[in-house]
């Protein structure tokens, strides 16, 4: 399957995607605590996508946040997360987003992340650039102490909260803010897009960052896990990123130090 040729029909189904997240109404249930929220929305945004995905590419599996689809062994696999920022959703805050990468095995070929509220579609193709709403997008080139940093604390594992805390409150004079939008893959675009400089969180799932991964590579970024190496696509990770090798190294520091082994 020639992957880049997927690129035009994904835009296409993201944004019929949005129109099923913004477009009607919606109930949220709590999937084991307050903090863990899924609403019909995001069910019926992934079944259509994966309805819609399975007709374009037949040999590709799924990886996908919500009801169990989670094919690791596929050569070929998509992986969705249909809303990311579901507690802003939820809550009528507009920073969420649609994500679906294309994955062939270790490695995103294809990535798209589609914010309906601000009507921004962000994609890449591995080697081709990245782009949003059709512009080439680029990292910035500030420096940590001109740069905005992104993080969040680990909702779903709040006993871990207090190193995350250690960290932003060591970075916190060294750069020029922090910012949390509640959305990992509206984060990474932003850093893809020049807006923000550095992010870090404590546990992040394969759906959360995938598309934004590749898309943010595309611009010229770093997405790295602990220990430098590739983020894997199985499971959930710690995940550093940044704008420049200079911001990446320095982030990549300062996590060493305020993350111990047995937190990640
Ligand atoms: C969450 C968002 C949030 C991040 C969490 C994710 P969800 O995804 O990306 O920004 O802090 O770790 O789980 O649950 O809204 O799809
Ligand atoms: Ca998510
Ligand atoms: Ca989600």
């Amino acid at each position: 399957m020639p992957y880049r040729s997927l690129k035009a029909p994904l835009r296409e189904l993201l944004y019929r995607a949005g129109k099923i997240m913004t477009g009607t109404a919606f109930t949220v249930r709590e999937k084991g605590d307050a903090a863990n929220l899924v609403t019909t929305a995001d069910l019926a945004v992934q079944e259509f996508l994966v309805r819609e995905l399975a007709v374009l590419f037949p040999e590709a599996g799924f990886f996908c946040e919500e009801e169990d689809l989670a094919d690791t062994e596929s050569e070929w696999r998509w992986i969705i997360d249909p809303i990311d920022g579901t507690t802003n959703f939820a809550h009528g805050l507009r920073d969420c987003a649609i994500s679906v990468a294309l994955a062939r095995r270790s490695e995103v070929m294809l990535g798209g992340v589609y914010a309906p509220y601000h009507e921004e579609l962000f994609l890449a193709v591995r080697g081709e650039g990245a782009t949003c709403n059709g512009r080439a997008i680029h990292v910035s080139d500030r420096p940590l102490s001109h740069g905005l940093f992104c993080t969040s604390l680990p909702i779903y594992a709040k006993h871990l909260a207090r190193p995350c805390v250690a960290l932003i409150e060591e970075i916190f004079p060294l750069c020029r803010d922090i910012r949390r939008t509640g959305s990992c893959a509206m984060d990474l675009c932003y850093l893809a897009s020049g807006r923000c400089e550095l992010y870090f969180e404590l546990r992040i799932y394969p759906w959360d960052c995938a598309a934004a991964y590749l898309i943010l590579e595309e611009a010229g970024g770093i997405l790295r896990t602990l220990g430098d190496t590739r983020p894997p696509l199985n499971g959930p990770a710690p995940i550093l990123a940044a704008n420049s090798q200079e911001n990446y190294r320095r982030l990549s520091a300062l996590v060493a130090r305020h993350i111990p082994p047995a937190a990640q």
